[in-house]
């Protein structure tokens, strides 16, 4: 079966982005890195991307100014020039209209740092810590217009420790996401993921969370 091309986008670091990269070195990977996109020209992600011989582009959302749908028009131009299926965010800072959104109903996925639908948004470890939560995770879901919500693909949960802070918590589900990532893309390129009510179905059968140091 035809590898699915897919674009990563993202605006910083790029640490899932190089976990995307690596399992898709495997040529039995269902799915090739053919684009990464970034919004922001300094993204150190770029740097690895390019490193890792992976064709990039920027689209700066500051020269489209308060215009989200002309910024995501050319990311759009972008996608298409390079014949894309599938789209992952991965610590893509903007958020996207519903315009962007229904044309890729299906076909994009996000990764957030917690076990959605628990702490949506920013700084996810802080409250996690503040809310004296016992475990954390990461969720790999589809992208809806209503923010960090949509099908869960995958999640894992890590215990909270005593003493953590937000460093070695952010630490801790950092390594599952870089886990669950290449685990879910798999899944969708393969087309073993159905979207079923608002929820995701994988062979047929619900969801089920993987657990830190244990397979899937
Ligand atoms: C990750 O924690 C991801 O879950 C969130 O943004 C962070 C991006 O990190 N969406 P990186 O750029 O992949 O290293």
């Amino acid at each position: 079966m035809a590898r699915k091309r897919v674009a990563i986008l993202i605006s910083g670091r790029g640490s899932n982005m190089v976990a995307l990269i690596e399992a898709a070195k495997d040529t039995a990977y269902p799915a090739e890195i053919v684009l990464v996109l970034s919004n922001e020209p300094a993204a150190e992600g770029l740097k690895q991307a390019t490193a890792a011989g992976i064709k990039t582009a920027i689209v700066d959302h500051r020269q489209f100014g308060r215009d989200r749908e002309a910024f995501e028009r050319a990311l759009q131009s972008e996608l298409e020039a390079h014949s894309i299926e599938l789209v992952c965010l991965a610590g893509f800072l903007r958020l996207l209209t519903p315009w962007f959104v229904r044309q890729w109903e299906g076909r994009l996925l996000n990764i957030h740092p917690a076990l959605l639908p628990a702490f949506k948004g920013l700084d996810t470890h802080a409250r996690a810590l503040a809310a004296g939560a016992k475990e954390h995770g990461a969720t790999v879901h589809f992208v809806v217009p209503e923010m960090d919500s949509g099908p869960i693909v995958a999640q894992a949960a890590v215990p909270v420790l005593p003493g953590d802070t937000e460093q070695t918590l952010a630490a801790r589900v950092l390594a599952v996401e870089h886990r669950i990532y290449p685990q879910a893309l798999r899944l969708v390129a393969e087309g073993r993921v159905r979207i079923d009510g608002g929820r995701c179905l994988i062979d047929g059968q619900p969801v089920h969370q993987f657990h830190s140091g244990t397979h899937s």
